[in-house]
């Protein structure tokens, strides 16, 4: 049966955690060189170790997504170890404050919130353009959320950042589709992952409420996040850009 990355080469931010671990296990699986990329090196290092041991290829290449520098070494490090970028999922992100009501939000959360969701995202876009441009041909998906396509109450600065994330994955979507570069967004519902666990732990009731918000009645894995990152990554979704891709359980189509 033919792998969906076979011979590509695939970059996954924050793949030290969470969806972008499983993402970086399916890119692997799925036959892609991949290069797992974070701020937490021991985590990012097990994920290398998870890939290998199911005999996939893939380093680890510790990057920042908000600082600009090390973004630009991330991409030169991928040219530089396997030669070119065909795929990249964009997923680090944070959140902080979470159900914080608008005006007991702090200019320090946002700042941060902003920083990593939006501002890393297009750190990320700028350089793997640059280099898909030189090479004529890749594929982008971006994290983006439920909480990029609908409002949702007491995550004003989460929701802001997943729907700037839309909006730019529309926007470059449209500018370089004729560069043969195919960007897309997944927008996942509530997953069950450390992120989310940070969430219940501070918020206790919200783990029972919480499931209920889903038609499917739970949460996702990570795992099914990968399933539809990996598809829009892959040649099978060549008619499918500048799309945000709900994989929810049927939240936002209440
Ligand atoms: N879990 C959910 O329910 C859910 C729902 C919708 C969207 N998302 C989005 O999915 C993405 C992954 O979330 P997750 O739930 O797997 O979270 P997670 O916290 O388990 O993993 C996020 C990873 O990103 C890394 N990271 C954070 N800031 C970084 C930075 N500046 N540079 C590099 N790496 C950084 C972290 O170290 C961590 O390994 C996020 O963008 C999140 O907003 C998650």
């Amino acid at each position: 049966m033919a792998e969906l990355l076979a011979g590509k080469v695939a970059l996954v931010t924050g793949s030290a955690s969470g969806i972008g671990r499983a993402t970086a296990l399916a890119c692997a699986r799925e036959g892609a060189r991949t290069v797992v990329s974070d701020v937490d090196v021991e985590g990012g290092g097990e994920t290398v170790v998870m890939i290998e041991s199911l005999g996939g290829e893939a380093i680890f290449v510790r990057a920042d997504v908000t600082d600009e520098e090390e973004v630009a070494a991330l991409i030169q490090a991928t040219v530089e170890a396997y030669g070119r970028l065909d795929c990249a999922f964009n997923n680090a992100g944070l959140e902080r404050e979470y159900t914080h009501p608008a005006d007991r939000f702090s200019e320090e959360a946002f700042q941060a919130t902003i920083d990593t969701n939006v501002r890393g995202v297009w750190l990320c876009l700028k350089y793997e353009i640059e280099q898909m441009s030189e090479q004529g041909s890749g594929a982008i998906v971006n994290s983006s959320s439920i909480a990029g396509l609908v409002g949702i109450p007491r995550q004003p600065v989460y929701v802001g950042s997943k729907h700037a994330v839309s909006g730019m994955t529309k926007s470059t979507a449209v500018e370089f589709a004729e560069r043969g570069i195919r960007i897309n967004a997944v927008a996942p519902g509530l997953v069950d992952t450390p992120l989310m666990e940070r969430i219940y732990a501070s918020n206790p009731d919200l783990r029972a409420e919480a499931d209920s918000w889903q038609p499917i009645g739970r949460p996702g894995k990570p795992e099914e996040i990968a399933e539809a990152v990996v598809w829009l990554l892959s040649d099978r979704a060549s008619y499918v850009l500048g799309h945000v891709m709900a994989v929810d359980g049927g939240f936002v189509a209440r």
